[in-house]
């Protein structure tokens, strides 16, 4: 969704406007990707704005930071708190929200460890993120010809600026071949992950989606699909998926902040099930937006308000 351009930014502990959010060209995130990252969202919900699961998101920068040997100059604790303090600054009801910490501005060169380690809070407007018919009709999709990260190369536990260069190559192929996104197998050829969103297999009732060794992001969505899963009886696997299951799944769908919970209608132009939103994925849809929604009671306390 294109940016208003105003608004206020989140920078080291100050809020600058949108258009003075700058970092100078030489720094270190620009040429090596040393950054980690968060997307996460506030609700406008019917008792008021609130973020989902903000908590684990912020664990999971911290964890990401850590991984990549980059100490924040806060605590998880401050950057939640920072995030609210934005959003109120910005008087926002609802939004997508971006924390990022980065290698900042000394010198270049792969040594990341002369450089400041910065942090941000961006806020924007964003609503379906695959188009606003797809979380009832789904989307068609294409197994990418693009791999995930091997293990012991880039972790896919960190939400790492640099692992979004192969998502990006997964997701233009998808779009440049007339699909919606691009599921990546892992280095072992075992179905991974979309661009930038987990996905789930339903057959015979019971819910399949790939373990974290097969190179995903341990998504904050996915979780709480596994909960409220769990909450509505159904089994679920987390296992190694051939690339054939995608094909002869009774329903599909991916799971991540931005997709939310969004139907997989076909995988290479091969129908999965009845060719649209299956019944257990709408299930899942109606708790996980009645909770978001506020129409639910958020029995695992995963909304925090944010007035
Ligand atoms: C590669 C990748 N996988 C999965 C996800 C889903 O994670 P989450 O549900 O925490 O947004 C994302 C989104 O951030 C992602 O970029």
């Amino acid at each position: 969704m294109a940016f208003t351009g105003t608004g206020k930014v989140w920078m080291n502990g100050t809020l600058v406007e949108w258009a003075d959010a700058k970092i100078h060209i030489a720094s270190h995130v620009i040429h090596y990707g040393s950054g980690v990252f968060e997307g996460a969202r506030c609700y406008d919900t019917t008792k008021g704005s609130a973020c989902f699961r903000l908590d684990a998101h912020m664990r999971r920068l911290i964890d990401s930071a850590k991984i990549y040997r980059m100490a924040p100059a806060y605590t998880q604790a401050q950057l939640q708190d920072a995030v609210l303090d934005t959003i109120r600054a910005n008087q926002m009801k609802s939004c997508y929200i971006r924390p990022i910490v980065y290698r900042g501005y000394a010198a270049l060169g792969v040594n990341p460890f002369p450089c400041p380690i910065d942090s941000a809070i961006l806020l924007w407007e964003w609503g379906t993120y695959l188009g606003p018919e797809a979380i009832e009709k789904g989307v068609d999709v294409t197994v990418s010809s693009w791999t995930r990260m091997a293990p012991d190369t880039f972790p896919s536990l960190a939400k790492t600026s640099a692992n979004y260069a192969n998502a990006q190559l997964i997701k233009m192929e998808a779009i440049l071949n007339g699909y919606a996104e691009g599921i990546a197998l892992d280095s072992q050829g075992f179905v991974s992950e979309g661009s930038g969103q987990n996905i789930f297999v339903v057959r015979d009732g019971i819910l399949m989606t790939p373990p974290m060794s097969a190179s995903i992001l341990p998504g904050i969505t996915r979780d709480s699909v596994i909960t409220l899963a769990q909450d509505l009886g159904y089994r679920v696997k987390e296992e190694m998926i051939p690339r054939e299951m995608l094909y002869i799944a009774d329903e599909l769908f991916f799971a991540g902040t931005a997709v939310e919970i969004t139907p997989v209608r076909s995988v290479d132009k091969i129908v999965v099930g009845s060719g649209g939103r299956g019944p257990i994925t709408e299930a899942l849809q109606k708790a996980f937006f009645g909770i978001v929604t506020g129409e639910v009671p958020d029995t695992h306390g995963w909304m925090t308000f944010v007035y």
